[in-house]
C-alpha cells in the first residue's frame, strides 16, 4: 500500500470522529459556534505553520496570496467581542525554526492539506447560514483551490518521501488528529457550548 492510503486507512476513524463532531456541533448556526470552528483551525495551522512551510518549500502547489492562517485570522476579527482579543488576533508572535523531523513534517502537512477537503461543503453551509457581516474568506480560499492543491500534494507524498520512515509520518498524522479533537473539546467547554446543545 502506498503511504497515502496507508494515512488514510491508518487515520479513517480519526477523521471520522472529528468529522462526526464537527458535523452534529453545526459550525455555521451562530456566531459563537463559527469562532469556535475558526479557533480549531487557527491552532492547528499555528502549530503546524513550519511543516506547511517545509512541505510547500520542498514541492510545487498552487500558491496562495494570503496564507490560510491570516484569513482565519482575519475571518476572525468580524467575530471578537473585545480590543483586547483583536489585538492578540493581530500580534500573534511567529513561531521560530522548526526542530521538527521530516517525518512529521509531511504527516503533519497531510492532515493539514487534507482538512481543505471538506471546504466546498463547508462553504456552501456557511454562505447559506451565517449572517453576511461574518468573514469567510478562509472557507472560500479553501473551497476554490483545496482540490487542486490536495492532487499536487498527493503525487509529492509518494515521490518525495522514499527515504522516509513510513512509521513514523503516520504516527505524526494520528498525533496531529488526536490533539485536533482535544483542542476542540477544550474549545467547547471554555465557550459553555456542548457539542448536543
Ligand atoms: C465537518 C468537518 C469535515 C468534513 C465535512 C470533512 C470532509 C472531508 C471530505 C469530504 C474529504 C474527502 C474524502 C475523499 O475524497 O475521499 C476529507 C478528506 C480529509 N479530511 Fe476532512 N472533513 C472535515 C474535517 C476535517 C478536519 C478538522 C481534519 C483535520 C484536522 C480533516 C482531515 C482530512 C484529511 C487528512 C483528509 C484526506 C483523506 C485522504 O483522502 O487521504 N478533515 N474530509
Amino acid at each position: 500500500m502506498n503511504l497515502r492510503n496507508q494515512l488514510k486507512s491508518s487515520s479513517a476513524q480519526s477523521h471520522a470522529r472529528l468529522d462526526r463532531e464537527l458535523s452534529d456541533f453545526g459550525p455555521f448556526t451562530d456566531p459563537t459556534r463559527y469562532r469556535i470552528f475558526l479557533n480549531l483551525m487557527l491552532k492547528l495551522h499555528q502549530r503546524c505553520g513550519s511543516s506547511l512551510a517545509y512541505v510547500e518549500s520542498e514541492i510545487e502547489l498552487p500558491s496562495r496570496n494570503r496564507s490560510l492562517e491570516d484569513l482565519i485570522r482575519s475571518d476572525l476579527l468580524t467575530l471578537v467581542h473585545d480590543e483586547s482579543e483583536a489585538r492578540d488576533l493581530r500580534d500573534d508572535p511567529r513561531s521560530g525554526a522548526s526542530t521538527k523531523s521530516a517525518e512529521t513534517m509531511w504527516g503533519e502537512a497531510y492532515v493539514m492539506e487534507g482538512s481543505a477537503m471538506g471546504g466546498k461543503m463547508m462553504y456552501r453551509q456557511a454562505e447559506s447560514l451565517l449572517p453576511q457581516e461574518f468573514g469567510r474568506d478562509y472557507l472560500r480560499q479553501l473551497s476554490f483551490d483545496a482540490g487542486k492543491r490536495w492532487k499536487a500534494f498527493v503525487v509529492a507524498l509518494e515521490s518525495e518521501t522514499s527515504g522516509l520512515d513510513n512509521g513514523q509520518v503516520i504516527a505524526a498524522a494520528q498525533n496531529l488528529f488526536d490533539d485536533a479533537y482535544s483542542i476542540f473539546q477544550t474549545l467547547k467547554s471554555s465557550d459553555s457550548i456542548e457539542s448536543s446543545s
